[in-house]
């Protein structure tokens, strides 16, 4: 067999606290058939993966500037902004974020950017979606988070002394996060509640053994497109909050990650629900970065408000970097697999969906179904 003739390399993260790293070493093996793999020094040890790890998988260990001269595509879980990693003709695969100046500055540079948001929610890229697995590791994060913050237990304790109650939690938003959150709490023996918007999610929160809480109020359309809710009104974002209102005073935590991409998250918590709330409850919003789902959420911050503790983490996955990055991996593994041949090196073909979606394309109808 001829030898692979792309160059894929793996970036240390550049971002301050992101421990992750963008592909481990099994999956760097695994491709081993597909392409050359150097990696930058030192990449994977936040991560717990060492170079020796990556060089046993069949990588080259390298400083930044052979990754500027040798890398076709360059692999890393945040976007790169030091250019010495990137130049004319390079592919960046990695995240997006939140920088609205990113896409003109990659272009400008000459370097084609597969941005992992972009990911369309169709099953054959199911394995590839790397917002799914990290919200996952985040749901999961949030419920040990908010434990951690508590004065109270979560499981039901009977000792001699006496009994103790089980914590009330509840996940607002019953996407991958909130299900995640879901199942975590109810592994610890908390009594859990689940709400969403879409009545789609009412049998995922039930299989999970939780409740589902729907308020009794009449919301227009609440199924939006790709899987995902539809925006609703300012009245009926507001008739929500006052219908969940009296569930939310009863809980000790509240985890909440409602989303619609690409709009600022609703807001389902204010000020008043907020003075509803007994002492000591803790509000994790996993939405803080896009402007929280409650009235006083602050992005990587933890605010006390009467008592009632609101955290807005931004980052949970880097706190639990190993399995993270694990996943992580996995999806960008699938996404090569899929894009580049052994001979031929990586194929961007403008008449694949993914490839499209990525590159933030839109297909281009066919000229029979313009009409
Ligand atoms: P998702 O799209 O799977 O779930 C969002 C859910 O919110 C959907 O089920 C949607 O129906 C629901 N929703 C929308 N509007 C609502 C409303 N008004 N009331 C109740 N539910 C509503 O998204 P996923 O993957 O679960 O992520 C959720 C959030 O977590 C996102 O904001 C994402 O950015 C964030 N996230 C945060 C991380 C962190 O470290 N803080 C890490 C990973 C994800």
């Amino acid at each position: 067999m001829s030898e692979p003739t792309t160059t894929i390399a793996v970036l240390s993260e550049r971002v301050p606290h992101e421990r992750r790293v963008a592909m481990i070493p099994s999956d760097v093996h695994r491709l081993k058939s597909k392409a050359r793999f150097i990696v930058e020094r030192g990449a994977g040890e936040a991560a717990g993966f060492s170079d020796q790890a990556y060089a046993d998988a069949g990588a080259e260990i390298v400083d930044l500037t052979v990754v500027s001269a040798k890398a076709d595509v360059v692999l890393a879980v945040r976007p790169v902004h030091d250019s010495a990693a990137l130049h004319p003709g390079t592919v960046l695969i990695s995240l997006a974020g939140r920088n609205p100046d990113l896409a003109g500055e990659l272009e400008a540079r000459g370097v084609v950017h597969l941005a992992l948001e972009r990911m369309p929610r169709i099953t054959r890229a199911q394995s590839m979606d790397v917002l799914s697995s990290q919200a996952s590791v985040a749901g999961y994060a949030a419920v040990i988070q908010a434990a951690g913050m508590l004065d109270v237990l979560l499981p039901m304790m009977t000792t001699a002394a006496g009994t103790i109650k089980p914590a009330k939690m509840i996940a607002l938003g019953a996407g991958v996060a909130g299900l995640q959150a879901i199942a975590t709490a109810r592994r610890l023996g908390a009594i859990v509640y689940g709400f969403d918007v879409r009545e789609a999610a009412r049998e995922q929160v039930e299989s999970l053994s939780a409740k589902f809480v729907f308020p009794e109020i009449k919301l227009s359309a609440t199924e939006g497109t790709g899987g995902y809710a539809s925006d609703q009104s300012e009245n009926e974002q507001a008739a929500l909050r006052d219908a969940l209102s009296p569930v939310l005073s009863g809980m000790q935590i509240v985890v909440t990650s409602a989303q619609i991409p690409g709009r600022p998250a609703p807001l389902l918590i204010d000020d008043a629900t907020i003075a509803s709330m007994g002492p000591g409850t803790v509000i994790v919003d996993l939405a803080a970065e896009s402007g929280g789902n409650t009235s006083r959420t602050i992005a990587d911050e933890i605010v006390v408000v009467g008592g009632v503790q609101i955290a807005g983490p931004t980052n949970l996955p880097s706190l639990i970097a190993t399995d993270a990055s694990r996943l992580f991996s996995g999806n960008v593994y699938a996404l090569l697999d899929h894009l580049v041949d052994p001979e031929a090196g990586l194929r961007l073909r403008h008449d694949d969906e993914i490839t499209n979606a990525l590159l933030g394309v839109r297909a281009v109808a066919p000229a029979s179904a313009a009409a």
